[in-house]
């Protein structure tokens, strides 16, 4: 069993998921690489969350605050890097030259500016493996999808709807904290935050929009700012776009709508995904998170939506039994045996078996900049024409 020694740097929300998925490594048998956290940093140390790496994560040599030192350190060989948007394009571009594979957060840079300076750099370090961290991809269900997808199984795309709901900050009560604030998260909004997980299969599928005519929102303008006073909130709350998309495997065109909500009234956490064909048509949704609806079709025959019990039918195999339950925690030890896999073979077992690609996330980010410039002009806008990135995309080419 290889093992790849990792520094976390952020070792907020997403930092804790990992550390957990680590600990959880037994439960996938048939790996034969392994992480091994060592090293980790924080902006402050006194954090309860720090006494929790302390006690929880035996490994680790190494406890600092300032990012460089784990860069510096010899003995790391592979980072996490799960910060506020505004540090992205700085620390991802660090970790490269210091010759780290990166697992980076979403949306990977702030702007298309950052995105662009970490494309660059990842152009720069042909020697770093770096993928951007979204999970959604590895529930049963999705990839049964992406497996559709590959097979062809959908005939002619007709549309396709994908999002991703939130509906929290409906309580104009809610504190803001620093995803709310447009110096941390980004004028994107809740794009940056949401929108990155809506586009995933969309984009693995090399459905790359053409256009896009976007309606942005933003419905609670001040929160309170946790100190009895109130702080202006000026992030985008939700964002309807409607793109014109093209099937690279029939060349046919077809509407992509994304809704990326942080305001959708009774939505928790709900990702889902909807791709209707000529062939066969899918409806998934995290409200019902082990059930696939699928509609198979044949000239004149009957229209039929099936219920489809999914299990934890994964592609990395685990110790759980097929017929139980998948969860978030399942999906996260997924994407990071996804990652650790690619890492180590330089493939993927299917094509929808892979981290987010630089490449993606390069494409969510002219998308949603020309999302913000529909919202300014009430216009559609045409999608920055980068065919080396798009043809990459299309043609689903990890490297
Ligand atoms: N994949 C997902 O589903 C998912 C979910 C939530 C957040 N995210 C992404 O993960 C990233 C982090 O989000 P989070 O929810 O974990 O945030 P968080 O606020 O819980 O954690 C961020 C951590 O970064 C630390 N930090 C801030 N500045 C730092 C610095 N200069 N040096 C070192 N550490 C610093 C903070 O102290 C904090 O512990 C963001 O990019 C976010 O978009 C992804």
């Amino acid at each position: 069993m290889r093992t790849v020694r990792f520094g976390i740097i952020g070792c907020g929300m997403m930092g804790r998921e990992f550390a957990s998925a680590a600990a959880r490594w037994l439960h996938l048998p048939e790996m034969t690489v392994r992480p091994e956290i060592v090293a980790i940093c924080n902006r402050t140390l006194s954090a309860p969350k720090i006494a929790w790496f302390r006690e929880n994560v035996p490994t680790i040599e190494q406890v600092t605050s300032d990012y460089r030192k784990l860069l510096d350190n010899p003995k790391v060989e592979a980072v996490y890097i799960a910060v506020p948007h505004n540090l992205h394009e700085e620390f991802y571009v660090a970790a490269l030259a210091a010759g780290k594979h990166l697992m980076g957060e979403k949306p990977f840079g702030i702007d298309r500016k950052a995105s662009d300076a970490i494309l660059a750099a990842v152009r720069k370090h042909p020697e770093c493996f770096v993928r951007c961290a979204s999970q959604f991809m590895f529930f049963p269900a999705v990839q049964r999808i992406g497996r559709m997808i590959e097979a062809g199984a959908f005939g002619r795309i007709i549309e396709v709807n994908a999002g991703f709901l939130h509906c929290s900050d409906l309580n104009p009560q809610k504190p803001i904290n620093w995803k709310r604030m447009v110096e941390y998260n980004g004028v994107y909004g809740s794009m940056g935050d949401l929108g990155s997980h809506a586009c995933t299969v969309p984009l693995r599928a090399g459905w790359v929009p053409r256009n896009v005519r976007a309606v942005l929102s933003n419905i609670v303008r001040q929160r309170p700012d946790g100190q009895s006073g109130m702080a202006p909130c000026e992030t985008w709350d939700n964002a309807a776009l409607l793109c014109e998309t093209e099937d690279p495997a029939s060349g046919s065109v077809f509407p992509l709508t994304l809704r990326i909500e942080r305001i959708a009234p009774g939505e928790k956490n709900n990702w889902y995904v909807e791709i209707m064909g000529t062939k066969a048509s899918v409806k998934y949704s995290l409200k019902e998170t082990n059930t696939l609806r699928l509609l198979e079709y044949a000239p004149g025959g009957e229209q039929s939506w099936q219920r489809i019990d999914t299990g934890h039918e994964v592609t990395f195999p685990s110790i759980t039994a097929g017929i139980s339950q998948f969860g978030l925690c399942d999906a996260i030890l997924q994407m990071w045996a996804a990652f650790l896999y690619e890492l180590e073979t330089a493939a993927t077992p299917v094509r929808f078996a892979g981290c987010v690609t630089p490449e993606e996330s390069a494409l969510w980010h002219r998308l949603f900049t020309a999302a913000l410039e529909s919202q300014a002009t009430g216009t559609t806008v045409s999608l920055a024409k980068d065919t080396r990135i798009r043809d990459k995309v299309k043609r689903g080419q990890a490297h």
